[in-house]
């Protein structure tokens, strides 16, 4: 029984043909051939060529249907404008996947036809890669199919990138760097296959235990959220997103057809699915090759061995930075180490064994941390004294390694001349983890922790927040009716009962003696705003008072606002001013959601104020949220002392945040026509006070979204 899926066909095919292979080995058709005979690929090769003849000992096709034999994949390297022609041929000869490497689609402009080709393929039981794409290679089939410089080594990284000319060169970047791949895939233009469609087959790949992603950007950012959940409870994913700058994000839009999003959303969001983002690729490589072959770690507690003392406290800066913890037992440290280094070295954290020790010094301490099962991690750190014979020092790395690689994670630092240069090169090639930069492999401990405890985090179901669906339609509709996207006052005041949201009390007034009768009723301070549609921005045009502390005050404001709403705007239809409890001082933040382009529903948190606006300090993530993500959220924006209370203040009601961030998630997921929810101020009190929604903002389509 065949139990392939679709995208299988993809990485193990049984045939593949190349559309437009020649015989002219300066053309990418000759190349992809020549890189599938080198690379050794078991299945059948079809060159296809309307000139006949031969290409590498292989017979060459007219054309697709004068091929026998199934063809899983076809890789497609004519001009654009015969690839459609060819399409509808593999449609005939039930193609299953279609490597379109050619350019000038969508990239160009030339969207309507890249859409045509992709929705003829789909009817046609046909999934398309690229177009304008270097190819795919997969160790699972021994198949490069790319026209790249060719010598990738079979290895345990899968690559996935968006950048075509980048990926080339990274092929020759992991030869470079002895780094192993199972797969290596080229996804361009996206126009049909994904990042997602690749991570699902990655997902169950066994030879697969790190995935790198290069994205340049996100277009199905939904199903990339819930795709990547699952891959990374099961193994390491590490991304490298460009366009992190205003410019850069510019250049991607226009080189992939695709936006980048924006940066902070992407950031945060990769944090919930519990991916690394390096910070470049050469950093990404460090980490990927590291991750392939490190144990993961039982504990938290690294140990830092040294030989010098100014590396081994730069080491511990480099551990602060990337979030390495330290063994900080010093009872045990002294126990453990002092049996084995010379009188004079120190066995605190970090071991610093001297500038005299010896080789065997220097082993010992390796092997009394090897042995300790409390410690869980080292970083072995070597600066080059005359003392030492650096000769045999690369064989004394080899051999610890080999000891620990399979028990514990190890990283190598080595500092020093062109000796120390040879050995780092020498010992990497052989997949040993050793950097001359400290701070190169603590981030690669780093990386490994933090996948680490994404692992290891219980599993959390999402809890499904009731949402009165349509109780919040019937206000919009209501808003809708005038043609309004977005709701007033007392209508997100209904919308915040909806949702149960506690806001300050308010009585919208329709006259003067209204207005005193409501402050008296909600009790002073009070707080009165302009109830108008033609007003959106009630401070500009004077339609705000805060404050208020009797009758006199209440009187005098209500005209004021009247005067000057009417001289801000004379045709303005002022339906009322509301008047609204004053609520009391708090920690004021920002609560949000919204319909993000990239990823669809979002939530948004940050501390309010000049926080949000100067300091943009604020947190995302993918809606729904479980409890957990709306937790790390709050905690993730810089300011969040300031919630845990400082100075001996209190800690404050966090939960409360966690409850509303919640809510918002559910409503911005469940109500897709709702485009942007804001509460600001949500204010914030004490643990077990609550918080209070003082102003909730919502704007919607004002026609209903038909699903
Ligand atoms: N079926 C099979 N072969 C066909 C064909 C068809 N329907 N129509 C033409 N061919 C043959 C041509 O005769 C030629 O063979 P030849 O060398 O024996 O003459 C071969 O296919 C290639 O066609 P050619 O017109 O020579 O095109 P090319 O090789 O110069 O360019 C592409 C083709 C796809 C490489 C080019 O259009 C392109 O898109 N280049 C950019 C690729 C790229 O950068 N991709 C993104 C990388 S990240």
């Amino acid at each position: 029984m065949n139990t392939k899926t679709d995208v299988d066909y993809l990485f193990e095919p049984r045939g593949v043909a190349v559309i437009g292979a020649s015989q002219n080995s300066a053309k990418i058709g000759y190349r992809i051939v020549e890189n599938i005979v080198q690379r050794g690929y078991k299945g059948q090769i079809y060159p296809i060529n309307p000139k006949g003849g031969e290409v590498l000992g292989l017979k060459i096709y007219p054309d697709l249907s004068a091929v026998e034999g199934d063809v899983d994949i076809a890789v497609i390297t004519i001009p654009a404008r015969l690839v459609f022609d060819a399409v509808k041929e593999c449609a005939a000869k039930h193609v299953k996947h279609l490597v379109i490497i050619t350019s000038g689609f969508s990239e160009v402009g030339n969207v309507e036809e890249e859409r045509q080709i992709v929705a003829y393929a789909r009817e046609h039981g046909m999934r398309v890669l690229g177009p304008n794409i270097f190819g795919i290679y997969s160790s699972a089939a021994s198949l490069d199919a790319t026209f790249g410089p060719g010598g990738i080594l079979p290895g345990r990284v899968a690559i996935i990138t968006q950048s075509g000319a980048l990926g080339i060169a990274m092929i020759g970047k992991t030869a470079a760097e002895s780094l192993g791949l199972s797969a290596l895939v080229s996804i361009g233009n996206k126009a049909d296959i994904d990042e997602s469609d690749v991570l699902e087959y990655l997902a169950r790949d066994e030879a697969t235990t790190v995935i790198f992603m290069y994205i340049e950007g996100v277009k199905h950012g939904n199903r990339l959220v819930g795709m990547l959940k699952q891959v990374t409870k099961k193994k390491h994913v590490i991304v490298v997103k460009s366009g992190r700058s205003k410019r850069g994000a510019m250049a991607a839009a226009s080189h992939t057809g695709s936006l980048a999003g924006a940066d902070e959303i992407f950031d945060s969001i990769m944090r919930q699915c519990g991916v690394l983002r390096a910070e470049s690729v050469q950093e990404a490589f460090n980490w990927a090759h590291f991750l392939a072959d490190a144990p993961l770690p039982k504990g938290k507690e690294s140990v830092i061995i040294t030989n010098g003392g100014g590396i081994g406290v730069l080491a511990t800066d480099a551990c602060e930075k990337y979030g390495v913890d330290l063994y900080d037992n010093q009872a045990v440290l002294k126990e453990t180490f002092a049996p084995v280094m010379p009188s004079f070295g120190s066995s605190k954290n970090p071991i610093d064994v001297t500038g005299q020790a010896t080789a065997e010094d220097y082993e010992r301490s390796l092997e009394a941390m090897l042995d300790n099962a409390g410690m869980h991690a080292a970083i072995a750190l070597y600066c080059e004294t005359a003392l030492f014979n650096t000769d045999a020092l690369g064989d004394l790395l080899r051999v610890e390694y080999a000891r620990y690689k399979e028990k514990k994670p190890i990283i190598f630092s080595l500092f020093g001349g062109e000796k120390l240069e040879t050995i780092v090169r020498t010992l990497r090639a052989k997949g040993v983890p050793v950097f001359s930069d400290v701070y190169d492999g603590v981030s690669c401990l780093g990386a490994l922790y933090r996948s680490w405890q994404h692992l290891n985090a219980p599993e959390e179901k999402p809890e499904d927040i009731p949402i009165d669906v349509a109780a919040v339609e019937e206000i919009l509709d209501r808003a809708r009716k005038e043609k309004r996207g977005f709701l007033l006052a007392n209508e997100a005041q209904q919308m915040a009962q909806v949702l149960g949201l506690s806001m300050p009390r308010s009585i919208v007034a329709r006259n003067l003696d209204e207005a005193v009768h409501a402050a008296g009723e909600i009790g002073y301070p009070v707080v009165m705003k302009v109830v108008s549609k033609d007003i959106i921005h009630k401070s500009d045009a004077g339609g705000v008072a805060l404050n208020l502390e009797n009758q006199n005050e209440v009187i005098d404001a209500y005209q004021a606002i009247m005067r000057s709403c009417r001289a801000y705007k004379k045709d303005a239809l002022i339906e009322g001013i509301e008047v609204v409890e004053m609520a009391k001082p708090g920690v004021e933040t920002i609560i949000g959601a919204r319909q993000d382009a990239s990823f669809g529903p979002i939530v948004m948190f940050g501390l309010g104020g000049i926080y949000v606006e100067v300091m943009k300090d604020v947190a995302f993530r993918a809606a729904p949220i479980t409890k957990r993500e709306a937790h790390a959220m709050v905690s993730d924006i810089r300011s969040y002392p300031l919630l845990l209370g400082v100075r001996g203040e209190k800690r404050k009601e966090i939960d409360g945040i966690v409850d509303v961030a919640m809510k918002l998630g559910a409503l911005i997921d469940k109500c897709r026509d709702i485009t942007d929810v804001e509460i600001n101020p949500l204010v914030v009190y004490e643990h077990g006070q609550g918080v209070k929604a003082v102003d909730v903002r919502i704007l919607f389509q004002t026609t209903r979204e038909v699903r």
